[in-house]
């Protein structure tokens, strides 16, 4: 890029925080209905509840914030390229995702928006769009590489239902190919490319088993008024056959950390689930898994036969359940939420552990706030969000 577009780019960042999130609703309004085709890829959901406008309006600002120094934001550009690569996006998505932003960015502007700034920004776009196709190409290159891996979609067979909760099923998915499975990574989703009723959808299910299985299960919430969940619960059954798209994600166990530090899950509801596959591929390590969930109660509490098994076989598995609103023959370790003091008393005192954590969002606003407080080094702190990623600082 040349000096006077970064110039001008960087220029626009006052108007970006005033208006950015107007802008991204406004794009994605006109995306919508000039490009139904690229429609199935988002969840109507998240832009109801206006948190993927506010990711998107919030890359645009740090692009625009950091365009003369690009490292200061290559940390987050792992996640935009997982979730891409993860739900299929194609090189030629990004000129139709281009020229909707810019029209944006015109409309809600006005005049301010010069020829010039437009021109800036569509160099801008350009340069981003192909980095992101260059890394995104990377993925899908390096899936279809391994052993057992693909490039789009493949068809897999629901093996098995297991009920993990009153609310909460397993799937186990295995190829109609009878080929092998890709490796992944605990932590990892897969995506789901689903018609219920004639729309398609998209959708992220976490990995809850570990790797090395001949199936994959994913575990899913029966979500009231959720379309593909009720789908799944309601009409998936052995021998359904489902389209998937190959495992993704950077949520995962840092290799370097394995048998390392202590591990610390802190999951709440279906948040349990690439916990689950954590705790599996860590259990017979001898490393210290400390495994902390919050339920409502022990009807809505997923997998505590299983983690009370491995807790049985492996002394380094230490389970702490935690019901907000126990029933009378519940036997949780606590009542109420996962506190400060909770944690404090979970963790090692020197704090140096790795702290992986997934919920609700006001709870993991919480438990990063803890986790902080308590002295656990951030880059310690790993989150993951079943939805774009969300600010969980005030
Ligand atoms: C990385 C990742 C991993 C995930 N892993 C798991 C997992 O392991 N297990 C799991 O169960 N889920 C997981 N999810 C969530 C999953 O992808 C789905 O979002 C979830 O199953 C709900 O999808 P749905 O189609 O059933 O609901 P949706 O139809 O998307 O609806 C969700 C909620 O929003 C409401 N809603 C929908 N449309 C609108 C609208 N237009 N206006 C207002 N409200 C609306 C619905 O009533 C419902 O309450 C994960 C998500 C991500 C991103
Ligand atoms: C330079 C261009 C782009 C940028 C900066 C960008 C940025 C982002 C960001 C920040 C997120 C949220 C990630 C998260 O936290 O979950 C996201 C998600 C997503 N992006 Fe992009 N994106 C770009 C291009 C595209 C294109 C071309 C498509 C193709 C249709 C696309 C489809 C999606 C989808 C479907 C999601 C997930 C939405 C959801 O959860 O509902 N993006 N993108």
């Amino acid at each position: 890029m040349n000096p006077q577009t970064i110039a001008i780019v960087k220029a626009t960042v006052p108007a970006l925080q005033a208006h950015g999130e107007a802008i991204t609703s406004h794009f994605y309004r006109i995306m919508f209905e000039r490009h139904p085709e690229v429609k199935a890829f988002f969840n109507e959901a998240h832009q109801a509840a206006g948190s993927q406008a506010r990711a998107l309006a919030g890359a645009v600002l740090a692009y625009a914030t950091y365009i003369d120094r690009l490292d200061e934001i290559a940390g987050a550009l792992p996640r935009i390229i997982e979730k891409h690569a993860a739900l299929g996006v194609l090189p030629e998505h990004y000129p139709v995702v281009g020229a909707c932003l810019l029209r944006a960015i015109k409309d809600v502007l006005g005049d301010a928006a010069t020829d010039e700034i437009i021109a800036a920004w569509g160099e801008a776009y350009q340069s981003l769009a192909a980095l992101l196709i260059a890394a995104e190409e990377e993925v899908y290159r390096a899936n279809a590489a391994q052993t057992g891996g693909w490039r789009g979609e493949r068809e897999f067979r629901v093996a098995r239902r297991e009920d993990e909760s009153e609310v909460i099923t397993s799937f186990y998915l295995e190829p109609t190919d009878g080929g092998p499975l890709l490796a992944f990574s605990p932590g990892q989703y897969l995506t789901l490319v689903l018609n219920i009723d004639g729309e398609p959808l998209r959708r992220n299910y976490s990995l809850s088993d570990a790797p090395g299985k001949p199936w994959y299960r994913i575990s899913v919430k029966k979500e009231e008024g959720g379309k593909a969940s009720n789908w799944l619960h309601e009409t998936a059954a052995i021998g359904t056959l489902l389209k998937v798209q190959a495992p993704c994600g950077d949520f995962v166990l840092q290799p370097a950390d394995e048998h390392a530090r202590p591990l610390v899950l802190v999951t709440g509801g279906v948040g349990i689930t690439p916990a689950m596959s954590m705790l599996e591929s860590m259990a017979h390590t001898g490393r210290p898994v400390h495994f902390i969930h919050a339920a409502r109660h022990g009807g809505a509490h997923a997998f505590r036969a299983r983690v009370d098994a491995l807790a049985a076989k492996h002394a380094n598995v230490k389970p702490l359940y935690v019901y907000d609103t126990p029933r009378d023959a519940d036997r949780p370790h606590a009542t109420g939420f996962v506190t400060r003091e909770l944690l404090a008393q979970q963790l090692p005192a020197d704090r140096d552990v790795d702290l992986y954590f997934l919920g609700p969002k006001p709870f993991m606003k919480s438990v990063y706030a803890n986790g902080v407080a308590l002295g656990v080094p951030k880059q310690q702190l790993r989150y993951e969000f079943f939805g774009p990623l969300e600010a969980l600082k005030a």
